[in-house]
Order: C-alpha cells, then sequence, then structure tokens
C-alpha cells in the first residue's frame, strides 16, 4: 500500500518562500488587469489556493482539468476532462500548474485558451523538471526547478495518493 517517500525534497518553508515571492510578482504584473486564474485540477488547487490567498490585487478565480493525449502525431491533442466557468474572452489569463514535465500539456493549454480569444495566457507552475522537456515550453513564472524524480505533496500525487502531505518528497 505505500511507498517509500521518506526523503523531502522541498520543505514547507521553501514552499512559503515560493508563494510570497510569486504573488508579489504577480500582483505588481497584473496590477489594474483583474487577471483570471486557471488553476489546473487536480494538482494545482493547493498551490492556487496558496497564491490567490497571498495575491491583493483582484482576480478571478476558476478550474479546468485536462489531460493531453499523444497519438500519432506529435502534436498532441488536449482532453477538457471538466470546463472553465468563465468567458476568457478579452481577458488576461493566468494558467496555475502543478508540475511541467514534458510540457505537453502546458503547450496545449495555453493554444487552447489563446483559440478562445483571451489576451494574453501566461503560465505559473510550482515546479519544473526541464530535464523531461520534449518541446521549448518555459513557464513565465516558476516556483522551483527540480530534478528528474517522481515528486509527490503540495498537491502532487502517486496514483490518486499523497496530494495531502505538506512539503514534496520524492517517491522511491
Ligand atoms: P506534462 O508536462 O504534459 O508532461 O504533464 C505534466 C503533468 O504530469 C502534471 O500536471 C502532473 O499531473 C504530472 N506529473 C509530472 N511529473 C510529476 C511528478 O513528479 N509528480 C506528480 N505528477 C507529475
Ligand atoms: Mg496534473
Amino acid at each position: 500500500m505505500g511507498h517509500d517517500i521518506s526523503k523531502v525534497l522541498v520543505t514547507e518553508e521553501q514552499i512559503t518562500e515560493m508563494c510570497d515571492r510569486i504573488a508579489q510578482q504577480l500582483d505588481s504584473d497584473y496590477k489594474d488587469r483583474e487577471p483570471v486564474i486557471v488553476g489546473i485540477l487536480t494538482g494545482a488547487f493547493i498551490f492556487t489556493a496558496d497564491l490567490v490567498r497571498r495575491m491583493r490585487i483582484p482576480v478571478i478565480v476558476d478550474f479546468m482539468q485536462v489531460a493531453s493525449y499523444v497519438g500519432t502525431e506529435s502534436t498532441g491533442e488536449l482532453i477538457i476532462k471538466k470546463e472553465l466557468s468563465t468567458d476568457v474572452t478579452g481577458r488576461d489569463v493566468l494558467v496555475v500548474e502543478d508540475i511541467i514535465d514534458t510540457g505537453r500539456t502546458m503547450e496545449l493549454v495555453k493554444s487552447e485558451l489563446l483559440n478562445r480569444g483571451a489576451k494574453s495566457v501566461k503560465v505559473c507552475a510550482a515546479f519544473d523538471k526541464p530535464d523531461r522537456r520534449v518541446n521549448d515550453f518555459i513557464p513565465d513564472y516558476c516556483g522551483i526547478v527540480i530534478p528528474d524524480e517522481f515528486i509527490v505533496g503540495y498537491g502532487l500525487d502517486y496514483d490518486g495518493k499523497y496530494r495531502n502531505i505538506k512539503d514534496v518528497r520524492i517517491v522511491r
């Protein structure tokens, strides 16, 4: 049932620091623009909540759940499992993601939201695994760069579990 998750990679203190830093940056970058914050379910639910609670500017908060399907074409396909409630046409959108791995999902989400007529789409990721990238995707805001390890906690799961761990641990 259990896995070895004894190795802490990111501490609660580091998480607090990254949230403070990014929220402050977002407050300044999105001043007077009332951004639509799009949290990507399920992994980003905690990070999204932590960020928006620290922000002082007016924001709209919404969520969507997506998956990327890699078929025969290298571009891949976006599958929307839970749709937004907000019309993003003409809006400044900030997508909040738990982790960027291959980069496929965020590349597809970004072009989907731009296709819907968003004025701008930027991506904020709590964690980034650049070693795993298959494209040239770079998040506009990034919390902590991590090595090529599978991590859980702070919203991230292994087989649906461990999302409620407060720090981030390596699964071995
Ligand atoms: P990608 O960037 O399209 O490859 O997909 C990123 C998604 O894969 C994230 O939203 C996570 O759900 C999942 N993922 C990638 N690496 C990890 C990890 O180390 N732990 C937990 N989930 C991960
Ligand atoms: Mg995910």
